[in-house]
């Protein structure tokens, strides 16, 4: 409906903010000067107890320094009464004495219809929930009872049951006067091919009802009783009253439950969204069996600043997350973001929450992670960057994901925290020790520290940079590492934030790394049955077989954890350091261009001495390690300019002043 010109600005002069604000709050009138209709109370929209909601009576807008809720008259009105924006128009134009315009006969016919068709769908939740209570319900009310739904919950969410026949809806709305069209619109039966009677949609399903923000029942989920129906779950179509691309499933009650400050949680299905709130995450929603879309994550952003995406921790559920990234990162702005819980291996939240309960549910939450550790691990994970070209992919492809920010203060932040997390992957011991080491470089010799066991020759520069690929070098520890852990897997959750770091430079490595973060806890026995199953019988044998794996420590004593964890920590940090030193070196290749040959040769140095610093070497026999000093190898291929600056760098082994 149109209004007049100028009516929203007669609007706002007659109504006084701080009076239809007043009615919902307590102001703190020794904070307020109301004279200057200086206002300020706690926020309604949040729970807080200090008063950081303001009202600028005189300019007629309110801001919560707390939530960061804002806001004029009208919106105020939308929000703590749950109306649309014409109604709120009504509300205060009912207030300050104006009249509205009359509503538009077209207008006033099809709002006429959809309350027509909202009737019809409160009768079907009427027979469904009877559906329920009836002797052709008592197998659905044992399946619900059977996954721990209780009679409360039960009747919150107006579950219902819809018994295995054709015309069972059907007949009741027909036998109270429904029109068949309007049974049709509604989505709640199917025109027949045969001639016959329209049929029943949901036929021997339990009944979810879905809601719209208002309340209204706009829809329905069905649950399959049967476990051979070729679809576990059918909606309704969409239909006048229902669009699935702009509804969330409880919308309303998670709405209220997020206002009162329950964290805003993104389930996948129904059965997550009711068994979150019977365990007290009120605050949780679900698509409709789509992938989240644009209008959802802005439905979401006026519930909450940080909505929670809770998602199973297996591939597809990565793949959704990518999907929920590349969806919001153009349409982020201050304060609005996204986390992401990653619920354990093949589980979704139902199933954690009964085989683990509400405290186990609430750890995965707390770990949530934020956006730009997902967008950071899509880009690095199972990956290796041992040259430039592949480092220039990483920042080409994280550049652009950021570049699609449209927010400039987000986007300034988002290229900080990626500098940061670049920072942190590539140096890894460095960030560890917090800032730039300043030790001097030790003993002066050059040692290989890649050279297996006890290195006790002194090779010289041109044999060292000649010798086999890096990459080799870092497969084989990657190789002690996986090896390891295989025979000693108790070991698997404490390095599992380092091992998903590990570049797996072998395609076999990052298999066989997931097949130990997800079965490790099983038992040595259980895992090595897994590897067998999917990479053949003598996969671990071979794996365990090869030279620089065999005499690992780690391989000699299965299930000595002691050991195992010194074999692994070591190789890690080998890894690490020399990852480290190719970044530096990268780096510093990229800045040849316009800086002076001393920075140059100064930040190789750097370099030089943090990995000598940092290069551990492994003595077989003891079980230990010691810091030695090390040697610095290039990767073969690296360009030549930094090589020979590298090389002069060795020969004097300071820099140049
Ligand atoms: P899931 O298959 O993950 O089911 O579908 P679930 O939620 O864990 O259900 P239970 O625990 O087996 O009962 C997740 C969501 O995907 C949609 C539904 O919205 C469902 O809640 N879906 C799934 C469909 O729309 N159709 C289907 O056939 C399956
Ligand atoms: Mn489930």
């Amino acid at each position: 409906m149109s209004l007049p010109p100028g009516f929203l600005d007669e609007l706002r002069t007659r109504t006084s903010l701080a009076q239809v604000v007043g009615r919902k709050v307590m102001w703190d009138m020794r904070k307020s000067n109301q004279g200057r209709g200086d206002m300020w109370a706690p926020c309604p929209f949040h729970q807080e107890k200090t008063a950081s909601f303001h009202v600028d009576d005189r300019k007629g807008y309110y801001y919560c320094f707390g939530c960061h809720a804002k806001g004029d008259a009208i919106s105020f009105v939308r929000e703590t009464e749950n109306v649309d924006f014409i109604e709120a128009v009504r509300i205060l134009a009912g207030e300050a004495g104006m009249t509205m315009p009359e509503r538009d006969p077209q207008a006033q016919e099809k709002s006429d219809r959809r309350s027509e068709l909202f009737e019809v769908m409160e009768m079907a939740v009427r027979h469904f929930r009877m559906g329920l209570q009836t002797g052709a319900g008592a197998g659905a009310r044992e399946y619900l009872a059977g996954r721990g739904i209780d009679d409360e919950t039960r009747d919150r969410f107006e579950l219902g049951f819809a018994p295995d026949s054709w015309q069972g809806l059907w007949d009741y709305l027909t036998g109270r006067g429904v029109d068949a069209q309007k049974i049709l619109d509604c989505g709640l039966a199917r025109p027949s091919r045969k001639g016959g009677n329209p049929y029943d949609t949901f036929r021997n399903r339990i009944i979810f009802p879905i809601r719209d923000a208002r309340g209204r029942c706009i829809a329905f989920g069905g649950r399959a009783m049967d476990p051979d129906d070729s679809a576990k779950y059918l909606n309704s179509p969409d239909t006048e009253l229902f669009d699935k691309s702009r509804t969330l499933y409880n919308i309303a009650p998670a709405r209220e439950a997020a206002g009162k400050g329950a964290p805003l949680i993104v389930a996948e299905g129904y059965m997550d969204v009711i068994a979150l709130a019977q365990a007290g995450f009120g605050a949780a929603v679900a698509p409709l069996g789509t992938a989240v879309t644009e209008e959802q994550l802005q439905m979401l952003w006026r519930m909450a600043d940080e909505p929670v995406i809770a998602l199973d921790g297996d591939k597809a559920g990565l793949r959704a997350a990518w999907r929920v990234i590349d969806l919001s990162l153009p349409l982020l702005e201050a304060g609005k973001s996204l986390r992401f819980a990653l619920m354990p291996q093949g589980l979704d939240p139902d199933d954690l929450l009964r085989r683990q309960g509400p405290k186990a549910l609430q750890a995965v939450l707390d770990a949530a992670l934020p956006m730009v550790e997902l967008l950071w691990r899509r880009e690095t994970e199972g990956r290796s960057f041992d040259s430039p070209e592949r480092r220039a992919a990483l920042d080409k492809a994280l550049n652009e994901a950021v570049a699609r920010i449209r927010d400039q203060s987000i986007r300034y932040h988002y290229e900080q925290a990626v500098k940061d997390l670049r920072w942190k992957f590539f140096n890894p011991r460095r960030a560890r020790s917090g800032g730039k080491e300043k030790r001097g470089g030790g003993a002066r010799g050059q040692q290989p520290a890649w050279a297996s066991g006890a290195p006790t020759r002194n090779e010289s520069k041109a044999s060292l940079l000649a010798a086999a690929g890096d990459e080799v070098q870092i497969e084989l520890r990657e190789a002690v590492v996986l090896a390891t852990l295989i025979l000693t897997p108790s070991l698997a959750d404490e390095f599992e934030a380092r091992l998903e770091r590990l570049p797996c430079t072998a395609p076999d490595h990052a298999r066989l790394r997931s097949l130990i973060l997800h079965h490790g806890a099983e038992g040595a026995e259980a895992l090595r049955a897994r590897i067998g199953q999917e990479l053949g019988a003598d996969a671990v044998d071979r794996l365990c077989a090869r030279p620089h794996v065999s005499q690992s420590p780690g391989v000699r004593r299965p299930g000595d954890e002691a050991v195992a964890r010194q074999t692994i920590t070591a190789a890690l940090n080998w890894i690490d350091a020399e990852n480290g030193l190719r970044a530096e070196v990268a780096e510093a290749e990229q800045d040849i261009v316009g800086l002076s040959d001393e920075s140059v040769t100064y930040r190789l140095s750097e370099a030089a001495r943090l990995r000598r610093n940092a290069s551990q070497v492994f003595s077989e026999d003891q079980a230990e390690y010691e810091v030695a000093d090390n040697g610095v190898r290039l990767d073969a291929d690296e360009r030549r300019d930094a090589r020979a600056l590298f090389d002069s760098l060795l020969e004097s082994d300071s820099p140049k002043k």
